[in-house]
């Protein structure tokens, strides 16, 4: 971060400005489909895309939040020092809790063995997040697959809700009862997108019956790449970090650009190979050959 893009971010922690930035939820149709993957890279791409460190990463997932071992982080503090002191919630007791990535990504970790049953208080919450807009510019919440009240007001604040799903037939199952359940719950105002996470290669022509099973769009698709996947766990670092230009990456830069207004960084090829390979997909999966049915 340069000195005055510090300046303007501990004048905003100084001030707690207008709750400006934009949240993107992240709902997994179920559990293992690749949520949190999902979010680590997006919030990484969304800030490697930006000048000035202003994404934050927010960890919901109650049962196993695990976004800090993806990241390679052993966070000082998580969600249950909030709980505990409610009444400091402040722009500043709120930036104290959270850790930060080398890549200036910060995160709000989750009580990964700790909260069990005590649930977080949905209206601290919806607070803290209104701070971090405030603190932000994209907040990327990781609301795993159980609808609490607590996740239910982060949903709320979500400019786009994407829900996370395999191409397999529990999960397909489940995302169909998931959006039931959201879009009513959300009404208008929020975008509750599909994302399809691990999609095979042989399998591209399968989206267009899973959208015909969801009725509904599915906007983006994230290639399958197994081994890569396993290195970046190993590792404890995003897919997005230690690769360039797989076909994963640029999909994710791609997501990151799309969803959060900026453009993706430095390589000038990537967009046109991102889009040569999103139009190639696109024939592949307009092209009437169906494999097999979902259903
Ligand atoms: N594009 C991909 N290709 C192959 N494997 C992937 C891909 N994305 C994620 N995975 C793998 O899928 C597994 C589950 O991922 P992840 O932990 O992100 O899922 P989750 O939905 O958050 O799970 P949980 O329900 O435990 O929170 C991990 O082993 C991860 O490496
Ligand atoms: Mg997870």
């Amino acid at each position: 971060m340069t000195g005055s893009s510090n300046a303007a971010h501990d004048q905003r922690i100084g001030q707690a400005a207008e709750p400006r930035g934009r949240v993107i939820a992240l709902f997994g149709a179920k559990g293992g489909v690749g949520t949190s993957t999902v979010a680590v890279n997006l919030g990484l791409c969304a800030q490697q895309s930006r000048a000035k460190e202003s994404v934050v990463l927010v960890d919901l997932n109650l049962q196993a939040g695990d976004l800090h071992l993806l990241l390679g982080l052993e966070p000082a503090h998580r969600w249950r020092e909030m709980m505990r002191e409610a009444s400091r919630l402040d722009p500043t007791f709120l930036m104290s809790l959270l850790a930060k990535h080398e890549s200036g990504l910060h995160l709000l970790a989750s009580d990964y063995d700790g909260l069990g049953d005590t649930l977080l208080n949905p209206e601290l919450v919806s607070r803290a997040l209104l701070i971090l807009r405030s603190l932000f510019d994209v907040v990327v919440a990781d609301c795993g697959h159980v609808l609490h009240p607590a996740t239910r007001k982060v949903l709320e604040q979500a400019s786009t809700v994407l829900v996370v799903t395999a191409l397999d037939i529990p999960a397909m199952r489940r995302t169909t009862r998931v959006l039931e359940v959201l879009k009513p719950l959300l009404g208008n105002g929020h975008t509750v997108q599909v994302l399809v996470n691990g999609l095979d290669r042989n399998d591209q022509g399968l989206v267009a019956e899973a959208e015909k099973a969801l009725r509904h769009r599915v906007a983006w698709h994230i290639p399958a790449d197994p081994a890569e996947a396993r290195s970046a766990i190993e590792l404890g670092r995003p897919l997005c970090a230690i690769s360039q230009r797989s076909d994963v990456v640029q999909t994710y830069r791609h997501l990151a650009s799309a969803l959060t207004g900026e453009e993706p960084p430095g390589d000038d090829a990537a967009p046109h190979r991102a889009a040569r390979w999103l139009a190639k997909c696109l024939k592949l999966v307009t092209r009437k050959k169906t494999v097999k049915r979902l259903s």
